[in-house]
Parts: C-alpha cells; structure tokens; sequence
C-alpha cells in the first residue's frame, strides 16, 4: 500500500457539532423537530442532501432556489462557527499519525463531501500534511458514490487498491469499497461489517500502515 485518505469530519476532527449548531437554527426557522439524532443522519452527507433529511417533517414545499437559499443560510451559519476551530482543536495523536505515515513515505490525501475542506485545514493546521486534497468542490456526486475518493487517488498518482480510505461514516466505507479501496473505519464505521480494518483509536493506523507497505 503506498498511500492513505482520510475523511475529515469524524474521522481528522469533529465538526458534528458545528454542523447541528447551523441546521438547528434553519430548522428553528422553519419550525420542524431536530435533534441529535436526525444530525448523526447527516455524517458523511451532502449539504443539499442534508436538508432534504432536515425537511422530511416540514409540512410544506419549497422551490429549488428556496432550498438553494436555505443552503447558503445554513453555510453561512457554520462558516462563522468554523472561525471556533484552531490548532487545539485537533487531537495530538491525529498529528502523530500522520508525521508517521509521511516518514513511512505513504502519500497522503483528504476525501471529504464538505465544499469547507480547504479553510478547515487552513484553521487547525493540517494542510500541510496532505499532498492532495479531493472535496466537495470537485465532485458531482456524493458519497456512497466513490468519486470524491477515486479523484483522491487520481491527484495522488495512485491506483484505488494502493490506497486506505478512513472513515468514521457507513455512507464512506460503501463508497471506498465500490471503488475499489481498502479500508479502516473508525467511531460508528467501526461497527460496520464492510470495514477492513475497524479502529478504536487513529493511532492504530500506522500499525496497519507498517504491515501493508509497498
Ligand atoms: C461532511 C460532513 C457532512 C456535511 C458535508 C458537506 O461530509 O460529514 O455532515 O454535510 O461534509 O459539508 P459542507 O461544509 O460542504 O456543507
Ligand atoms: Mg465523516
């Protein structure tokens, strides 16, 4: 195995909480129940998906530029919470890792939905770390389609099957493994039955990095 993509949210930092801040208030606005629950939906997910789930109990129909509007309001929103996120924000064995697998001379990418990849990366110092970027801003299709992580590979110079994808979100693993990757799943991809290599800690990967290399 010669390189390694991560996702960002859920598996690099945690953004889940920012996200729920930004959609609870579109949802106040419009007066339909979210909670916890609906938001955990909303791993690994599209923006413009990600409303479709947050509007399932609205008694109601909006226009396509009305939801348009209701994306850029809720961006907005989580673009003025990413200003929260520093270096501190980020784990110190996130770092750990990914100082290992570069010393290791694994290649390394981002494959994340999110079209905020690049200024998350930018606020906490990571990008630095990566020698390509693949996100939302170069994808038609969202995962469990594989393209975010084939394009990942393809910057990398790199086949799929050189390639770990880490994931944190099932939607993200059936993704990595249409496409022909091998994969590690950690916090609810852990759990999941298609995951390679399921992982309590991020730490673990350079053990599973030492024993695949090529
Ligand atoms: C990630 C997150 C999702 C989010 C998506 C799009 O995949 O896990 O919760 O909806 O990115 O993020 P964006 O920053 O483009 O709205
Ligand atoms: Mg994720």
């Amino acid at each position: 195995m010669k390189g390694v993509i991560f996702d960002l949210d859920g598996v690099l930092l945690s953004t889940d909480r920012l996200h729920y801040e930004a959609w609870k208030k579109i949802a106040d606005k419009l007066k339909v129940p979210f909670d916890r629950s609906v938001n955990d939906r909303l791993r690994g997910v599209s923006r413009e998906a990600s409303l479709e789930i947050v509007l399932e109990k609205y008694d109601g129909r909006l226009s396509k530029a009305e939801k348009e509007d209701l994306c850029n309001e809720k961006n907005e929103y989580y673009k003025e919470l990413l200003h929260t996120l520093s270096y501190e924000t980020i784990n110190p064995k996130v770092r750990e890792t990914l100082s290992f697998l570069k010393e290791k001379g694994y290649r390394l990418a981002v494959g994340s939905s999110s079209k905020n990849t690049k200024t998350i990366l930018q606020r906490t110092g990571l990008e630095n770390y990566f020698d390509a970027v693949s996100d939302g801003n170069n994808i038609k299709k969202s995962k469990p389609d594989p393209e975010v992580f084939l394009k990942a590979a393809e910057y990398l110079f790199l086949k799929p099957e050189e390639c770990f994808v880490v994931e944190d979100a099932e939607a993200g693993i059936d993704a990595a493994v249409s496409g022909g990757f091998r994969t590690i799943g950690i916090g609810p991809a852990a759990g999941y039955s298609k995951t390679e290599y399921p992982i309590k800690d991020i730490v673990q990967i350079k053990e599973i990095a030492i024993k695949n290399k090529t």
